[in-house]
């Protein structure tokens, strides 16, 4: 056999006896991989997601108008999502995660549910915002972190003295909607009973800790500038499928570029700056969110210091032995 000609990758020309043959297979629920083989089974990760920058200021005004169109009772979630041009088809803003702007009112609240995909909120602004899970009621204020994992009940609202408050969901939902493993489930009460939860002998597969403070994690960021939040039980990630941290970029610093598995959503949480993705270069200031798809090269810089929440999908790709890392 000749070596040099065997490139293992299909290259067949269409024939008329063959494309009568394709006709007949799609008639018995059958296809030719060769077909296919290419496109599913790629040399790199090849994301239909692509990079992108939602503005603040473009996404505001929706936001702003949605609690005058539409009320919290009605929508349930009244969300903006930001939905990747290349991922419409499961609303993910990058990859399989999902992410959109929540807005609530004083006195405005979500009715109690729990589901399948794990969720995050990381607050962008107001007073008077809390959060329910299991039981325990939450205050939040602007850029406090609060986790409801995957199968917690949950409510939110706003407390009729606070202001408009508007945060960031990030959930895994199209992951467990590509597994087929979403459920949801309404609360039997409206809103949750506050109590104590009980953490003795935790065994569940995420942090006990719900609500990461903001004022904590800055001061460990200013040390180390990388906080990543954690379960403080296991020093893992925070929930089984979603991790988060927070990047400090001093002003004039620049990131080198790498590349990896794994697809994550930034929320500009203090500062301005850029960054390159996948060969894209990309000016974000305060509130906006920018989305990384796997294997896309990036680096940052700030003009001037600059903080990056960020959320991701890392601890799925790890625990499935998916995570690989190159450089840029
Ligand atoms: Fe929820
Ligand atoms: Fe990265």
């Amino acid at each position: 056999m000749k070596r040099e000609n065997v490139t293992g990758r299909a290259n067949v020309e269409d024939t008329p006896e063959l494309e009568a043959y394709y006709r007949e297979l799609e008639g018995e629920a059958l296809g030719a991989l060769w077909n296919v083989a290419n496109e599913i089974e790629p040399w790199y990760p090849q994301p239909k997601s692509v990079p992108t920058l939602w503005k603040w200021r473009r996404i505001e005004p929706f936001v702003r108008r949605a609690p005058e169109l539409v009320s919290a009772e009605k929508a349930a979630r009244r969300v903006v999502m930001l939905v990747n041009p290349g991922r419409k088809e499961w609303s993910a803003a990058a990859g399989l995660l999902y992410t959109g702007v929540q807005v609530m009112n004083p006195g405005e609240f979500t009715s109690a549910h729990r589901h399948q995909a794990s969720a995050l909120r990381f607050i962008m602004e107001g007073r008077g915002a809390y959060t329910t899970v299991d039981g325990e009621r939450m205050s939040l204020g602007a850029r406090d972190l609060v986790l409801t994992p995957n199968g917690t009940w949950h409510d939110h609202g706003v407390e009729a003295g606070g202001t408009q408050c508007v945060w960031q969901d990030g959930l895994d939902i199209p992951l467990m909607n590509s597994l087929d493993a979403n459920f949801y489930e309404v609360h039997p009460q409206v809103v949750q009973t506050p109590g104590k939860l009980s953490r003795e002998n935790w065994s569940k597969p995420y942090s006990p800790q719900f609500k990461y403070a903001w004022d904590e994690a800055y001061a460990a960021l200013k040390k180390d500038a990388i906080y990543e939040y954690r379960n403080p039980l296991t020093g893992g990630p925070i929930m089984p499928t979603i991790g988060a941290q927070l990047e400090l970029l001093r002003k004039g610093e620049a990131t080198g570029a790498h590349r990896h598995t794994g697809s994550a959503i930034y929320q500009v949480a203090q500062g301005s700056g850029w960054s390159e993705i996948g060969g894209e270069r990309f000016e974000w200031e305060e509130k906006d969110i920018f989305a990384i798809p796997s294997w896309a090269p990036h680096r940052h810089g700030a003009s001037e210091e600059a903080v990056l929440f960020s959320f991701n999908d890392l601890p799925a790709m790890r625990a499935l032995g998916l995570y690989r890392e190159a450089p840029g």
